[in-house]
Order: C-alpha cells, then sequence, then structure tokens
C-alpha cells in the first residue's frame, strides 16, 4: 500500500510536470493561457501552482505514461486514463481542459481538477478516489495557505478552484477551497489544527446555500468559532475580488456573523419577531441544535437561543428532545 501510494504520486508529479509543459507550448496552450490570464491569473500564480493544460487527444497522458514506463495497473491506479469499454486498452480522463494539480500538505500531487474553457458541461472534473486522493479530506490550497491560516489565526473556507487562487493573488492567503463538496468533519478536523476561527464564503447560488446548509452542521458539532460569509449580488469570492478588491472582501469578513446569530437571523427575516414568528424561528433552528452531539455544547446553543428570542429555557429543551426523537 505504501509503494502504491509513492508510485502514484510519482505519476501525478511527472503528468503535473507534463500538462505544464503543454501549457506552455503554442499551440496547444496558447487558448489555455489566454483563459487563465482573461480570467486575472497572473504568471507568477500560474507557475506556483503549477498550473497545466491537457490537450484535445484521447491517448496524449496515455502515451506519456508508456513513454515513462508505467505499468498498465499503475496507471489505471492514478485515475489518470480510464479503460476503453469493449476492448482493450485506455483513453485520457483529462482532455483540453485547464489542468490544477490538487496538493496534500506534504506538497505532493494527489490529484488534479480540470476546467474547460467553454460553457461545456461537465465544467470541472475532478480525479476519482484513489489511495492518495480522498475528496472529503483534501482541501484546495492547504499546503501553500497553513502558515498563513497559523499567523491569522482565521481560514477563509471557499469553494472553488478560482475563488482560492484569486484570494490567494489578492493577498488573501489565509484560504482554503472544498472544491464544492460539503465540507466534512474531517476537514474541520484538519483546519482546527491551523487555525481556532474560520469564515465559510460559499456562493450564494442554490448549490453553495446548499453546501453552506451542510457545512453548518459539521462546524456546530465541532464547536469551532466560525462566521458565514454570503456576499451581495451573488457574485462568489472570484468574482467579487476582481470586481471590488481585496479589501471590501476582507471588510466584509470582518462584519461577517457566527453560524447561530446567522441562522437566526435568516430565520427572523423570514418570520419577524412576533410570538408566532418567534416559534416559527425555533423550530426553523431546532434540526440544528438537536444535531449536536455534544451535550453540553447543545445546552450551550440552548442557553443562548432561549435568551435571544425570550423563550423559558425548559421550554427549548422540551423542543430539543422532541426533534431528537423526530429525527431518529
Ligand atoms: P462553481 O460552479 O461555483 O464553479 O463550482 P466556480 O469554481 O465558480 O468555477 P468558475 O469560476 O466558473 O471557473 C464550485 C466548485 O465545485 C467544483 C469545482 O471544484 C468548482 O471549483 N465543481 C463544479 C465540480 O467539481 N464539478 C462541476 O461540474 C462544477
Ligand atoms: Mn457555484
Ligand atoms: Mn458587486
Ligand atoms: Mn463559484
Ligand atoms: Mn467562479
Amino acid at each position: 500500500q505504501l509503494a502504491l501510494k509513492e508510485t502514484l504520486f510519482r505519476i501525478n508529479q511527472k503528468v503535473m510536470a507534463h500538462y505544464e509543459a503543454r501549457l506552455r507550448q503554442a499551440p496547444p496552450g496558447q487558448a489555455a493561457r489566454q483563459y487563465l490570464e482573461n480570467r486575472g491569473i497572473t504568471p507568477a500564480t500560474l507557475d506556483e501552482f503549477h498550473l497545466g493544460f491537457s490537450v484535445d487527444q484521447w491517448e496524449d497522458v496515455v502515451g506519456f505514461l508508456k513513454q515513462a514506463r508505467i505499468s498498465r495497473q499503475a496507471a489505471l491506479n492514478s485515475g489518470l486514463v480510464v479503460p476503453r469499454k469493449n476492448q482493450s486498452g485506455f483513453y485520457d480522463r483529462f482532455r483540453n481542459r485547464i489542468m490544477f494539480p490538487i496538493f496534500d500538505i506534504n506538497m505532493q500531487v494527489a490529484g488534479f481538477g480540470g476546467r474547460v474553457m467553454d460553457d461545456q458541461m461537465p465544467k470541472y472534473m475532478n480525479s476519482p478516489e484513489t489511495p492518495v486522493y480522498s475528496k472529503t479530506r483534501i482541501l484546495y490550497g492547504l499546503h501553500a495557505a497553513k502558515t498563513h491560516c497559523r499567523n491569522a489565526k482565521v481560514v477563509h473556507i471557499v469553494e472553488g478552484y478560482f475563488d482560492f487562487l484569486t484570494l490567494f493573488q489578492n493577498g488573501i492567503k489565509n484560504t482554503v477551497a472544498t472544491l464544492g463538496t460539503a465540507l466534512t468533519a474531517e476537514h474541520v478536523r484538519i483546519l482546527k489544527g491551523y487555525a481556532p476561527a474560520m469564515v465559510l464564503v460559499f456562493d450564494s447560488d442554490a448549490a453553495g446555500i446548499h453546501a453552506a446548509r451542510r457545512s453548518i452542521k459539521t462546524f456546530l458539532n465541532e464547536g469551532v468559532d466560525t462566521r458565514i460569509l454570503i456576499l451581495p449580488t451573488g457574485d462568489d469570492p472570484d468574482a467579487f475580488v476582481l470586481k471590488h478588491g481585496p479589501d471590501a472582501f476582507l471588510d466584509l469578513a470582518a462584519r461577517a456573523r457566527s453560524v447561530m446569530p446567522f441562522l437566526r437571523q435568516v430565520a427572523m427575516d423570514t418570520h419577524g419577531s412576533s410570538v408566532a414568528g418567534r416559534a416559527r424561528v425555533l423550530a426553523d433552528l431546532m434540526p440544528y441544535i438537536a444535531d449536536i452531539q455534544d451535550s453540553a455544547l447543545r445546552s450551550l446553543h440552548v442557553n443562548e437561543l432561549a435568551e435571544t428570542l425570550n423563550i423559558d429555557e425548559a421550554a427549548v429543551l422540551e423542543k430539543v428532545r422532541e426533534q431528537v426523537i423526530k429525527s431518529k
């Protein structure tokens, strides 16, 4: 298993260099370089994060791996090639995409993401799960961000490759990206090792709000000091920073609300602060509170909620019990 992992890291490293070389060839790399330039990525960022390009061919990486004397089994395990149906041989998983190597914390290449340069679907493809790549554990950019997270004592969590790269390039270096998946408990535990506080900045589109909601439960369970930042006008962090600059972003981040006040505000904006409204606010928040496993932590949230809604604590506790029974 250890030998297999080492082999996969070695393959990924080689293929990363191959994709980088392809990006620098004109053609076929010209359009990809132009695309990155249009998105505001500087040559220095491109070098630092080893961005590359997979050409529009079926067997470019297949041929490269063959030439590098990589065994068929190892090539297959890397996820970079896919077996052909009904016949022998492989084809390249990533074709005609901007390539983002995904580094682990030790700077080893664990996997890749690839983006099309137009509006084809799927917009992004990522490496499949392999012995060295697990999407519930990996955080894009953490290898570069970790010292900045330690120094700043707070980490910004964004969704996408370009969100990370644009923030990092504009000096907001205490940032990582979850690559579109909801934050897992594993992610939070890893991040807690670098910073005690987190700012969740998911897109304000449906997918982002859904991911944020699921992430909120994870934060509550892990007892981390978390603030939620919803950017105005539907921008994602990448678009926002390009339009308004990093200082405007940091301003909003500093004013972002903690998880419970955030949820409460959302619910109160919806239901109002009348007696009936506050009862509904309580009902809205119940699933989040009931989901907290640590009973001391849960009790603190019950207490705070009872106080701010001006409801008897025993009544809130009763609701929590009902909810716990309901969700079992
Ligand atoms: P978004 O759809 O918000 O894309 O997905 P984006 O990051 O803003 O991309 P740009 O700015 O259009 O280039 C957020 C993240 O979800 C993952 C990617 O990691 C992406 O960065 N994703 C998205 C996928 O894995 N597959 C997809 O088809 C789309
Ligand atoms: Mn989105
Ligand atoms: Mn705007
Ligand atoms: Mn986005
Ligand atoms: Mn975007």
